[in-house]
């Protein structure tokens, strides 16, 4: 064992009734989770993004290097600022970029370059990955499995933003630069997605689209 310090584990002992019990709630609860596009722009509290920031901040991570930044844009100039950016990218990419076999993946999402969502939903959380870091003496600290952390971290707030009655977007205008200089953020960060967060707008509508089933997604051995 390593001399490392270490504080004893907060573990609670459950049946396996009571493990299945949590888990038809939780899967249940997470199964209702859906994309959506049309937002209402009624406010959301700043201390609910924060929480919900902060259980993303709790996600596993390469060597625990925690290589995320989370900004979030409530300001409406920001906001303004990230959609006619974002437009501009997917303009280009719905008009020819994108190309014919990605276009008809997207058809039955029914989605175009239009993102007024990015103005209406009274949150955007765009999320850095740090692809290194900088130790005290200001030189470069590699990270270890940067991207998938995030990701990760990023699975645990959408989550935690769901649990929290909110709707998400995951949204990945391409390519992102923009938001390194509109959010102020430095050339070792890369943005991975633009999540927009806020309350479904009255009557929203969500493609009817399934998911694969256990035998489809899964093998035991
Ligand atoms: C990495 C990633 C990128 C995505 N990018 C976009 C996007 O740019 N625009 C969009 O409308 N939806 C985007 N989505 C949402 C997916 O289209 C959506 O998750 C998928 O259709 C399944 O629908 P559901 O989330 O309602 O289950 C993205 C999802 C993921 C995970």
């Amino acid at each position: 064992m390593s001399d490392q310090p270490t504080v004893p584990l907060a573990f609670e002992a459950i049946s396996p009734q009571e493990s299945r019990a949590r888990l038809e709630k939780f899967a249940t609860r997470l199964r209702k989770r859906r994309t959506v596009r049309d937002f209402s722009p009624d406010p959301v509290a700043r201390d609910i993004i924060e929480q919900a920031i902060l259980a993303a901040g709790s996600a596993p991570s390469g060597a625990n290097q925690q290589p995320w930044t989370f900004v979030a844009i409530s300001d409406p100039a920001i906001k303004s600022r990230i959609r006619q950016a974002a437009e501009a990218e997917e303009k280009a990419f719905y008009e020819g970029r994108a190309g014919e076999e990605w276009l008809d993946a997207l058809a039955p999402l029914g989605t175009d370059w239009e993102k007024p969502f990015l103005e209406t939903a009274p949150w955007l959380i765009a999320i850095f990955m740090q692809r290194w870091g900088q130790g005290p003496d200001g030189r470069r600290v590699k990270h270890y499995y940067a991207l998938e952390s995030v990701g990760i971290a990023i699975g645990f707030l959408i989550a935690a933003l769901h649990e929290a009655g909110l709707a998400t977007l995951t949204h990945t205008p391409s390519p992102m630069g923009f938001l390194n200089e509109i959010c102020g953020r430095p050339d070792n960060e890369k943005a991975i997605v633009l999540l927009v967060v806020g309350k479904p707008a009255d009557g929203c509508r969500v493609p009817a689209i399934t998911k694969k089933s256990l035998d489809e997604i899964a093998r035991f051995i």
